[in-house]
This record gives C-alpha cells, structure tokens and sequence, in this order.
C-alpha cells in the first residue's frame, strides 16, 4: 500500500511536490497573470476534468476534433497550478484554455481583476467518491484509498485532496454572480449535452453552427472519449499509473454510488452532507 507523498500547504492538502512544489503553488496564486480572453475550467478531482477538457478543446477549434485526437489532454488544456505544465501555460497562443482543481483561495489573485473565465463544474460527492476509490487504486501518485469507508470518512472529513469538497464547492458558488463564472454540474451534462454545451459556447461568446455543435456533442461523448488516447488516459506512464488496475474512463454515469454505498454509508453521508451544506441557497441535480 502506498502512503503517497502528500502534503499540507495553507490547510490544503496536496499529491506530492513533484507537480505541486509549495513555490510554484504560491506563483501561481500571486503572481500569475491572467489575462481577459483566458477561460479556465475548474472541476474538483473526479468530478468531470477530462471531459470538460475534451468540451472546450473542440469548442476552441469551432467543433474541429483534429486538435482533440492528436494532442494529448494536458498539453490542450493546461493545469494552472502543476509545475509540469508551466511552459505551456506561458507559450499558449491565446486564447489560452487551461484547467485546474485549485480552491477559490489558492486560484490566482489576478482573476479578481481581469474579465478571464471560469467555468466551475460540480458533480455530486457520492460519485465523486466511487469514482476516486476506482482511480486512486491505479493512479501511483494518490494515496491508496483503504475502504471505501476508510475514503468515505476522510471525504467527510475534509482530509481530501485539494481540500474538503464542501469548502471548494462553497469557495467557488461564492462567485456565481460574477459574470465572468459559470457553475455547471456533471449531472446537467449528463442529461443533456448539447444544452450544456450550447450554454457553455453562450457564455464564452463563441457562435457555433448547428453542425459543429454536433461535432462537439459527439466527439466528447463517453463513447468516443474513452477510444481517444489523447483523452483517455491510456498514455500515462507506467510510473505514474498501473493501468492493470484501473482507467480513467470507467463508467461515466450519474448516480453510481447506488451500487457501491451501503444503506449505513448513504446515511452517514447524507447526516453529514446536510450539516455541511445548510445555508447553500443553490439547488443541485442530486439534491
Ligand atoms: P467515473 O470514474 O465515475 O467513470 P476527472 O476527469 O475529473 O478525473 O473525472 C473522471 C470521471 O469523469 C470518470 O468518472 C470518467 O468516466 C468521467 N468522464 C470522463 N469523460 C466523460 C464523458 N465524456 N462522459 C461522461 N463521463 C465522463
């Protein structure tokens, strides 16, 4: 079992310092600069990254998938606070794209004064557990997650990876009035694609035609993702990932954790959960 390097920078914790060294992170949050015609997707971990990712890779091109199927996800779409993609974060073309898992108050202090976008997206916590127990089983650079009890537990508690759920989630609603912020949920794509992605191209003021709408549609399916080795995972090294035992591409639906929780769990959860939540006036696909 594998303890992972994790570590604690300003009540965050963090997968290790080789993507995430503390000057880095305080570059990031500091000094970076964004710029107006920059858009950000921010996701908790395991809550819809790549497939936002794949999204606003096509969206980009005006529905065009070359870019999609023949450069890899993190050279498309750039995490902000990982060391290993900084040059390409300085040396994007604009309109820069970019991605992060960061909370609200490690996101770079320039957001406040410039017209850059954010789209936050949120996925219901009870998948978002399933699906990190599967991954972080195969990812090298997680911590083994012991039980899903065990993982249950620490999500409740807040001991996760880029902070507890509820303060990310809560960070960023806090900014769902600002008109440079989308909150968008795992689950409204989910049932329909094509209105979210209609939404998302309206609020990045990006007219796409009908067709190549669908062109986005189709290309960020779950189908054709999970074939799209640029998207899917399948070329992380095998340092970093045993991919015997796991895939980023899973199963890809809502509603998961119905075959994973116990009745007991699902209590637990929803005790804590409701605590946590009271006084968050947004109502959620899964609420
Ligand atoms: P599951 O593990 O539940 O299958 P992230 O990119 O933040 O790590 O999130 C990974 C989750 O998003 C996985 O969930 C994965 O299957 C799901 N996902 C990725 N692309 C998707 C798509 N096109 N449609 C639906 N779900 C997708």
């Amino acid at each position: 079992m594998s303890s992972g390097p994790y570590f604690t920078h300003k009540g965050i914790v963090f997968p290790g310092t080789n993507f995430y060294p503390v000057e880095h992170l305080n570059y990031v949050e500091n000094e970076f600069q964004l710029m107006d015609d920059d858009v950000v997707s921010v996701v908790y971990p395991k809550s819809g990254t790549h497939w936002m990712g794949e999204i606003l890779s096509l969206i980009r091109q005006d529905g065009d998938p070359t870019w999609a199927r023949s450069v890899l996800m993190w050279k498309r779409i750039p995490w902000i606070e990982s060391a290993a993609t900084k040059d390409i974060v300085l040396n994007y073309a604009p309109p820069r794209y970019m991605s992060s898992h960061l909370p609200f108050q490690l996101f770079p202090k320039s957001f406040l004064h410039s017209k850059a976008k954010a789209i936050y997206t949120v996925r219901n916590l009870k998948d978002v557990l399933v699906s990190s127990f599967y991954f972080h089983k195969a990812y090298k650079r997680m911590r083994d997650p012991g039980t899903m009890q065990d993982l249950l537990d620490s999500f409740l508690n807040g001991n996760s990876i880029f902070g507890s759920w509820f303060d990310h989630v809560k960070g960023w609603l806090a900014m769902k009035d600002k008109p440079n912020v989308l909150i968008n949920t795992y689950e409204e794509m989910q049932q329909d694609l094509r209105g979210s992605v209609e939404r998302i191209c309206r609020f990045l003021g990006k007219e796409l035609t009908s067709q190549q709408i669908d062109s986005v549609v189709e290309n960020a399916s779950f189908e054709t993702m999970k074939d799209n080795k640029m998207s899917n995972f399948s070329q992380a090294s095998d340092e970093d990932m045993d991919h015997s035992k796991g895939k980023l591409m899973r199963e890809g639906k809502s509603g998961i954790w119905k075959n994973y929780l116990t009745v007991a769990q699902n209590e637990q959860f929803d005790r804590v959960y409701q605590e946590k939540m009271k006084g968050v006036n947004v109502t959620f696909p899964w609420d």
